[in-house]
């Protein structure tokens, strides 16, 4: 029988999104329904090896539903990335007895988590990142958000894009995935789509794309590229010098991993945080919530880690069809 937990301590690592409060607030209150006490651990795991951690209550949580960001903040810590560092977190858990620990955030983040398990902590980990980027779960806090912000952003330039009669370089994040650039492309009707998991670096076929709408009398060419491919101001250069239209890149950077969380993100990382805080009750440890197949679920963290997350091609397919 595992020992009860009676303190929880909550962490949000890596990039924020919007829904981690939500997050956040969810296993408070969840946390503290079930007769446990709270810490949170400010500014991931740098702040856990610093130790700013600090009790939480019901009305800290107050009103935070609705913000952006993380109240907790978050960090990169190199220094978590060592065994020795590692070790120190345990300790600190333990001293601060810490038997439970949520860590809100993306892949590393879970690796981190990782560690501390196999270090006698007991942690969930759940998923919170704009990118949609794991495997085991079809959702992750700030996505729903991020796209929409982006969507919005898109639709703005497409405006202006069609008054000049221009080709547009929309460039959004995803360092690694192409998610957003995905979705994004779908939602706003791109013509071309970039993404890292896919782009063969043919700007030829870019070119004749644009040379073929202009004939067919299309006023605009929109190009969603994916930050993991980058480089939207050079390819605008090359793009115009090539096809005689003008084109501009514009990258939209942070302000799609900020905003208030729509419904979905604020939803879906509510039940998540209560999921989270339940597994702890209930004695399980090394999990990863995850929604997949319609339903909230959890996973062994070595198994969600090991999977691989893929760009459908189905999807992608479609939105070369839908954008022609
Ligand atoms: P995300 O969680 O969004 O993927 P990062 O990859 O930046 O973001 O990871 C966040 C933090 O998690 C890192 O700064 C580091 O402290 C910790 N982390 C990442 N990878 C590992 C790892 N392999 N082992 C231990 N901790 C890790
Ligand atoms: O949080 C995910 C993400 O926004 C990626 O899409 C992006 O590549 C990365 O974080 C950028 O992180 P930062 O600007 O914080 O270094």
């Amino acid at each position: 029988m595992a020992k009860e937990i009676k303190t929880i301590g909550v962490l949000t690592s890596g990039g924020d999104a919007p829904g981690m409060n939500a997050a956040i607030r969810a296993v408070v209150r969840t946390a503290l329904a079930r007769g446990k006490q709270v810490r949170g651990i400010m500014k991931g795991y740098q702040g856990l090896l610093n130790e700013e951690i600090e009790d939480m209550e019901k009305m800290g949580v107050s009103s935070i539903i609705q913000r952006g960001g993380t109240i907790l903040g978050t960090a990169r810590s190199m220094e978590f990335k060592t065994e020795e560092g590692q070790k120190k977190g345990a300790d600190i858990c333990r001293k601060h007895g810490i038997d439970g620990l949520v860590v809100i955030g993306g892949d590393g983040s879970f690796r981190g988590a990782q560690r501390l398990a196999n270090l006698g902590i007991n942690t969930i980990g759940i998923p919170g990142t704009i990118d949609l980027d794991i495997a085991c779960t079809d959702y992750t806090i700030g996505f729903d958000t991020a796209v929409n912000t982006a969507m919005q952003a898109i639709d703005k330039v497409r405006d202006t894009s069609t008054s000049h009669e221009r080709c547009s370089i929309i460039e959004v994040m995803g360092r690694h995935a192409g998610y957003i650039a995905l979705w994004c492309g779908i939602a706003n009707g791109a013509e071309d789509i970039l993404l890292p998991e896919r782009y063969d670096n043919d700007e030829q076929a870019l070119i004749n794309n644009i040379i073929r709408n202009r004939k067919n009398g299309k006023k605009h060419h929109i190009i969603i590229n994916a930050e993991g491919i980058g480089h939207s101001a050079s390819m605008a250069r090359r793009i115009e010098a090539a096809t005689g239209v003008e084109t501009r890149a514009t990258i939209l950077g942070h302000i799609q991993r900020g905003g208030s969380p729509t419904c979905k993100d604020r939803v879906y990382a509510s039940i998540m945080g209560s999921y989270a805080v339940d597994l702890l009750c209930e004695g399980k440890s090394k999990r990863i919530v995850a929604y997949a197949g319609g339903k909230y679920v959890d996973f062994d963290i070595n198994e969600a880690l090991a999977m691989k997350k893929d760009i459908s091609e189905y999807q992608f397919n479609v939105s070369k069809i839908l954008g022609r």
